[in-house]
Formats: structure tokens, sequence, C-alpha cells
């Protein structure tokens, strides 16, 4: 195996200003150098695989578990973004405490033996609020963003060398013994280079000048950046990158965003990427000559607070990620992709020391890459392949429909559609991406098991529908629907939101005064028209409000706005709301989108024409009274909450706070706030993000997820006609046991009676594994293949079942060796069927954390049918032991 080797010792680095750092090394030192055919760590070369993981999207109490788990799945590498305007909310003052601890994040990869890959753009994209800027960036004079300008240039330089000097002293690089392999500067810029003309190749050219000037050693990526400088390697961000060649053959070909899910906007699906087509992506890349690739994501998170992007990014960030936002394991894509990467971790040697794959054609639509070569055994510690010539191939049936017979070396392979056989040896398979032998694991988040904790019955409250409600004793205070504060202003014309919110806020409240006659009124009766309020162009929500009263609701990306207004004979206020929902976070000009009104506004209908308003005196004033008072803090001492009763009417624009109590244990806990309707909402002081609960369009589910062709992000997607979120990720670290206090900002009125606590876990399990499967990978590295023609595939296939962490299977609810059929929750029994099934899989499963079993007709007492393709499904419940006493304690009393 060629691994670096793991060191971890204490010792002294440095005298700096006067005080001395002591800081652990992880690694010996080692420099990273590259070829066309690897990454080069200090003397091993190496493919690497990377977990995509935002820091800020998940708390530094989940870092630790993410982490393991991205090493268990079979990661090198860990990877991200880093965030400029979460590390400098304030020019000059920097954050680099609790989500933003970015130091504390690489050294805790580093401590679990991981590399490090560390994307500093500092523009993001991501998703995130103003794709990573921090807004005031705007604000400095000439400033143009991402090309050749000055003062953009000189606090990029500020920002990124900030960064640099801070991996550097904390001895974060790899010739310091740190985790960090490789960085990046930019993200796409060659997305939008073109926009911006000469100053756009200039930037390219100072960028990578600039990263490269700040010393920080080891090789810097330009993704998406076909004119890359020689030194900078330039790599591939897509669905599938096996066409992708860099701009040089002294490069090698690398992988920075494997898109295996994807985001999310209000009112939208949920997209779905198949496992097996994300392992054939993977596959296929390695199979011709890739040698890094990094998931985005291998966890997405949430987008905590304020921080989602736009527009209209919803503040899950789950991604459909190989590890789900919760920070539990997302079946079976997390444990399939686990078998792919322990099969291409087999294949390295050859890989890696191959100049170039001999390639096979098989077929039509089929194709075969060779890897192979004479190594001199002692450059590799190889106890697998201990022969001067080692070899891996890949085959691969890229038809979309038909399985494929082919035959390599003397050797027929029956190949599914659309897949990719691992060969480590050249002969026997360990692996194709289409057969999944990991198990589903299906998440409960129903209510209809109770998951309140017992411990703390006094608020849970079981409404008929069996639903635990939060509490039944609310508090509420109304939001005044106008200019609320001295701190409002007066001034001519419309001003463009953020230039005057600087996102210190959603909201942005413009009031004016229409003065409407008698004749006016006459005129609209006897002509039958209404004024009418239009906009040339709107983002992302403007709420309309006359003489106090919400008329009207616009939501989009610079849409148009036609409102009839009802006007009194008199002097009638006219109160627009805009709001932003998440700042744009992709495209060129980024300083120049801005929010809420864009250009003319005005009033049609008048007898003497319209009323150009652009230019009417506007009192602006920003935020909300209750933002502004800090009523989600604890400290809040606000009077005017009164208690609210049950049947209050939802009303717009109203705050409601109580107190809840949450089951222990360590499942992820959740608020459901599907009885809401658009808001934010915080516990203990913690924003959890906003919420909404816009439904997505009736159609665009497909019944059936066929794996097969190339995926895009409207294929397989899910959830149709349903609101996009309704669950929202409270972390336990922002918990205690009892009193927490949820304060809730409802924009458009909801119920926050039907408000309940959820916990998160991987209830079902299911798995089906046949005995055409091939056994586990980790028979691969136990075999002593070596001169002996022992067959891989003597090697009988199991099925490996797991719980998440304080689980035990308590029952198995099918089992079935033979011919069953349907798929997970809905499993049958086939023709053939072995009778002991359910007692082998409950003696070898039940009240365990993790079994396995063989599939083989021994362990079934006999063959049921000779001559038949056997499989074995199992479908089985995990429960903790909280749950399951409380599940009884519910059972007994209800
Ligand atoms: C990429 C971008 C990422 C992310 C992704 C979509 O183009 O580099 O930051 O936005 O798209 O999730």
């Amino acid at each position: 195996m060629i691994v670096a080797v793991l060191s971890v010792c204490v010792c002294i680095v440095a005298i700096e200003y006067g005080v001395r750092v002591t800081e652990a090394k992880y690694f010996e030192p080692f420099n990273v150098t590259y070829d066309h055919r690897a990454l080069i760590l200090g003397a091993n070369r190496r493919i690497l695989i990377s977990a995509g993981i935002h820091y800020p999207r998940a708390t530094p109490e989940m870092w630790p578990d993410l982490i393991a788990k991205s090493k268990e799945g079979g990661a090198d590498v860990i990877e991200t973004y880093v965030f400029w305007n979460g590390h400098e909310p304030e020019k000059g003052q920097y954050n680099f405490e609790g989500r933003y601890d970015l130091v504390k994040f690489v050294k805790l990869a580093a401590s679990n033996g991981l590399y490090f890959f560390l994307r500093i753009g500092p523009y993001a994209c991501a998703e995130w609020n103003f794709g990573g800027f921090p807004v005031w960036l705007r604000d400095i004079p000439g400033i143009e963003f991402r090309t050749d300008n000055a003062p953009f240039k000189e606090e990029m330089k500020r920002f990124v060398s900030k960064v640099v000097n801070l991996m550097r002293d904390e001895m974060l690089f790899s010739w310091q013994g740190g985790p960090i392999i490789l960085l990046q500067i930019e993200n796409e810029y060659g997305n939008i280079e073109s926009s911006y003309g000469r100053g756009g190749k200039e930037y390219v050219k100072w960028a990578a000048r600039m990263a490269l000037s700040l010393g920080a050693g080891v090789p810097w990526v330009m993704c998406r950046q076909q004119d890359a400088p020689y030194d900078i390697i330039d790599t591939c961000n897509a669905y599938y990158c096996d066409g992708f060649k860099p701009n040089s053959r002294n490069k090698p070909t690398m992988w920075t965003e494997n898109w295996d899910g994807w985001y999310t906007q209000w009112g939208e699906r949920l997209p779905h990427r198949p496992v097996e087509d994300l392992a054939f992506a993977v596959a296929r890349f390695y199979q011709r000559g890739g040698i890094f690739q990094n998931y985005y994501m291998y966890f997405g998170g949430t987008n905590f607070g304020r921080t989602a992007g736009g527009p209209l990014q919803i503040t899950s960030y789950d991604y459909d990620a190989p590890i789900d936002e919760y920070g539990l394991l997302h079946e079976p894509k997390w444990g399939h992709l686990k078998d792919l990467h322990a099969a291409l971790k087999l294949c390295e040697p050859a890989l890696v020391v191959t100049d170039s794959p001999t390639y096979i054609k098989l077929g039509p639509k089929q194709e075969a890459h060779v890897y192979q070569a004479n190594v001199h055994p002692e450059g590799l510690n190889l106890s697998l392949f201990e022969s001067p010539s080692i070899c891996s191939a890949f085959l691969a049936n890229i038809d979309e429909r038909k399985e494929a017979t082919v035959t390599f070396r003397g050797q027929r392979y029956i190949i599914p559609p659309w897949s990719v056989s691992i060969l480590p040896d050249c002969r026997n398979t360990a692996f194709n991406t289409a057969k999944v032998r990991a198990q589903t694991s299906v998440k409960l988040i129903d209510s209809d098991l109770p998951t309140i904790s017992n411990i703390f019955p006094a608020q849970q409250l079981r409404h008929h529908t069996g639903i635990y409600y939060i509490s039944k004793s609310w508090m509420t205070t109304k939001e005044p629907l106008k200019i609320w504060s001295k701190s409002s202003f007066t001034v001519e014309g419309i001003w463009e939101h953020l230039n005057v919110t600087k996102d210190q806020s959603d909201y942005l409240w413009y009031s004016t005064r229409i003065y409407v006659s008698d004749s006016d009124i006459l005129f609209w009766k006897e002509n039958d028209v209404h004024p009418k309020l239009t906009i040339d162009g709107v983002r992302d929500i403007l709420r309309v409000f006359v003489n106090g009263q919400l008329i009207g609701n616009f939501v989009g990306d610079w849409i148009k706005v036609v409102q009839t207004l009802q006007f009194l004979p008199g002097y009638n206020d006219l109160t627009l709301l805009t709001q932003t929902v998440g700042l744009q976070n992709y495209g060129a000009f980024l300083e120049k989108d801005g929010a809420g009104i864009r250009g003319t506004i005005k009033i049609t209908g008048f007898e003497n024409g319209d009323i150009n308003l652009s230019k009417s005196l506007w009192t602006y004033q920003v935020g909300l009274q209750g933002e502004f008072l800090k009523f989600y803090s604890e400290e809040n001492e606000n009077s005017d909450w009164v208690e609210l009763t049950p049947d209050a009417i939802p009303s717009t624009f109203t705050w409601y706070k109580t107190y809840f109590d949450v089951p222990g244990g360590t499942d992820p806990v959740a608020l459901d706030l599907k009885s809401m309707g658009k808001g934010q909402a915080w516990v203990n002081g913690h924003h959890i993000g906003r919420y909404w609960t816009r439904v997505s369009p009736k159609s665009g589910c497909e019944k059936v997820c066929d794996y097969r062709g190339a995926y895009n992000s409207d294929k397989c997607s899910t959830n149709c006609g349903k609101p996009t979120q309704t669950l929202y990720h409270v972390p336990r670290s922002w918990l205690r046991a009892s009193n927490n206090l949820l304060v809730i900002l409802e924009e458009t009125g909801g119920n926050p009676l039907g408000i309940s606590v959820k916990l998160h876990s991987s209830s079902i399990i299911c798995a089906r594994v046949s005995e055409s499967n091939y056994p586990p990978l980790q028979k691969w590295v136990n075999a002593d293949l070596i001169g002996e023609e022992v067959s891989a595939n003597n090697m009988i296939p199991e099925m490996h079942l797991h719980c998440q962490e304080g689980h035990t299977i308590s029952s198995v609810t099918f089992a079935s060796f033979g011919t069953p059929g349907g798929s997970c929750q809905n499993f049958s029994r086939g023709d053939c069927h072995a009778p002991s099934s359910m007692s082998i899989v409950s003696q070898a499963c039940k009240g365990k954390r993790n079994c396995s079993i063989k599939i083989s007709e021994t362990v079934f007492g006999g063959d049921p049918c000779p001559g038949v393709v056997k499989t074995l499904s199992v479908e089985a419940r995990c429960t903790s032991p909280l749950s399951a006493g409380f599940i009884q304690d519910a059972v007994s009393s209800f």
C-alpha cells in the first residue's frame, strides 16, 4: 500500500512576535508535486479521493463525526471553500471562531490522517450568500469584482494572504508537516471570463501570479479555467469529467467538483442523483486517466442563519450527498461509494505507474482501459501484487439500455448497462458500478412514532392526529407594518435595496403618500378603471401595503410587477417591503446586481396621467423592529409579548415564542415547521435559518428513477407538489434537555401550535444482495492472490447491515433467500424461498448494531431452487433503546 506515514508529534515550531507557538505536526513533512499520471506526495505517487464538507454548514461539534465518516467511506482528502463573508463580516474585523474556526477544522482532518484541499477563492459561489463576498466590498469606491480592477485586487490579495498566512503560521502546509496539499484560487472564472474582455484575461494572470507569490509551497488549481497559466492546474467541475483533459500534458487530470446531487431552491423539487450513475461517473473518470476527484458535496449540511445564497436557495444544503444534512449516512450512496473507493484503491499501484492506459474496444459501446506496468517492487510496498508486472483494468459498457457480454483477455464478462467493472488484477471483477450491495436506509422522521422523550412529558402534547406538538403555551407580539423607528430617513427616489440594508437584514421598508382627490375616485368609477402600481423589476420578494393592509406579494428574480390598488379619498400610505432571500451567488458583475426595486416605479390610471414614483419622496426603514430589539435572544425583555390564544387567527408579520424540551440520546433533532408560512426561526438565540412552506410543482417527478443515461438535475427528482422544506435541523449542541427558547418570525401567517420536534433516524434498513454479486472488497485486501490462481469469484458475496450510532436491529420485518421481488418497504416472496430465511437473518442480526450474512445456500440449509441465481432481500428496523422504551410507554398509555 502506498500511504504517507502519519506521525503525530508535538514540537516547538516558531518563535513569533516573541510568543512561543507549539504546534502538532501531523505528517512527516513532504512536498507536493505532480505529473500527468499522479499527484506526488513526497515519494508517493497517488490517485486521491476527496470529500467536500463546508465547515460553517455544520457545527464544530459535528465535525469530528463527519470527518470520521468521510475517512471510513474511503476519502483521502477533505475539501472546503473558504467563506470570506463569514470570516470578515466587517472590513478588517476577522472571525475565525465557532463554525468559522477553519484552523480547527483543518486540524481535525489532519488528526484523522486525511489531507486537505483548501479552495480559498475567495469567490466561492457554493449557493452561499453573495457567493462568499462580504457585502461591504460593494461599497469600496471604484470597485468591480473579479476583473482587472485595482481596488478589488487589493482586497482579494489581502484576504487570500490572510488565509495563507494563517495556515502557514499554524504549520498546516504539507511541507510543514500539515495536511494541506492543494489550494484553489478563483472559482469557475472561465464561465464568465468573456464578459470582462481584456480585463478578464489580465485578471486570470494576476490571480495566478498573486497566489503563487504567497509562498504557500503547494500546487494551486483553478477550476473551469482553460487558460490557466502553466504553473496552475486547470480542473474540471461537472457531473461527468471522464472526457476532460487539462491544458498541458504535464498536468494531472483533476475533478474538483463531482456534483453527486444538486442544490434546491424554494418551491422546487428535491434533486436525487442515483448512486449507480455517480459511481459510473467516478469509475469512468479514473478509467480514462483521472487522478483526483472531489465529491461536491460529501456532506452538504445546512445554510444556518442568513448564509443561503440566491436566488432563493433553501436552508437545507443536503445536496443528496453521501452524508445527509443531519450527519447520518445516506444509504446506499455512502456504502456503494465506499465499495467503489476500496476497488479503486486496489488499482492505485497500477494506475500511478502506467504512463498511459492501453485502450481496447470491446464492442460498439464497450471499452477497456488497461493499466499495466513493470515495477520495481522495492519502490512500492505491494503485498497484493508482488510481481514485476502489475495490471488493473476497467471494462465499461456505456450502452444506456442493454447489458453486454464482452471478452477480455480470453474471459467472458457480463457488464450491466451504463456501468463499469473494475478488475484490480486484470482478471477478476472486484466491483461493478451498477451492482449495489450496500444497504438502503429509510429515514424516519415520522411523527406516528412518538419521538419526544417521556422524560419531559409536561410540555409534549399529543394531538388526536398522533402528532406531538412542541408546546401549547406560546407568546406572541406583532411587528409594525410600517416605518417603525426614528432611524428611518426620507430621500427623493428609489434606492437600491442592498445600498440601504448593507444586508444587515432581509427587509427594507419604503413608504410614500399618494394624494387622491374626489375627482380621481369619480374618474375610476365612471370609467371602470383602477389605478395600478407598476414596477419594471423586483427581486426577491415585494410586499405591497396600502393604508396598512397587505394587498400584494411578488416573488421572483427581477420580475415585472403590476398591482391593482384601492385608494381612499385624501392621503393614502403606500408602503412597500422588499426582501432578499439570499443574495445572488453566481454570475458576472455581482456587485451591480443588487436587490429590491429596479427601473421605473409608477402608478397608472390617474385622470391626469401616470404618477412617476421614481422621483417621489420615500421614507426608508431597514429591518424589522423585532430584529432590532433582538426578540430572538434569551436576554430580550420586550414587554409586549402576550399569550397566544388557541383561536388566534394566523396573521402576517408576527413574532411567536415558546420554550420546549427535547428527547435525550444522540439522534439529530429537527423542527417541523410545515404549519407555518414564511419567516425565520431561532433556537436559544441561534438562527437556524429561513423557513418557507413554498410548494414545488406537481409534475416532473418520475415514478421510477432509472439510473441509466446521462444525469441532469431534473432527472429522478422527488417531492413534487409538496413544500420544498418542512424540517429544519437544530444541531444538538445548540439544545439543552429542557427549556429551549424557540422564537419565530412569521411573515405570511402560520399556526405555531402546529410546530413539532422530530428526531431524525435511519429506522428502516433494507438490502438486496444476489449470488451473482461480488464478494466484499475486504476479501481482496486480505486475499493472497499472488502467484496462485485463487479466483476472487470463488469468494462468497455477503450482505452487511448496520444501524446508526446508538441504535440496534430490533426486528427483521422481511427476509427471503430465493427469488424475492419488490424493493425496500415493498419486498415480496418469489416462487423460490428458503423457509429458514427469517430465522437465519434474525439470529444473525437481532440486537446487534452491525451484522453480515453470507449469500450462500449452505447458510440457508440447502438450495431452495437449484440452477437459479438466488438473492437475499432483507428489511429490518433499527431502534435506540431510548425510543424503544418510549414506544412501549406510548403504546401502553394511549
Ligand atoms: C459550481 C460552483 C459551486 C456550486 C455548484 C453548484 O458551478 O463552482 O460553487 O455553486 O456549481 O452546486
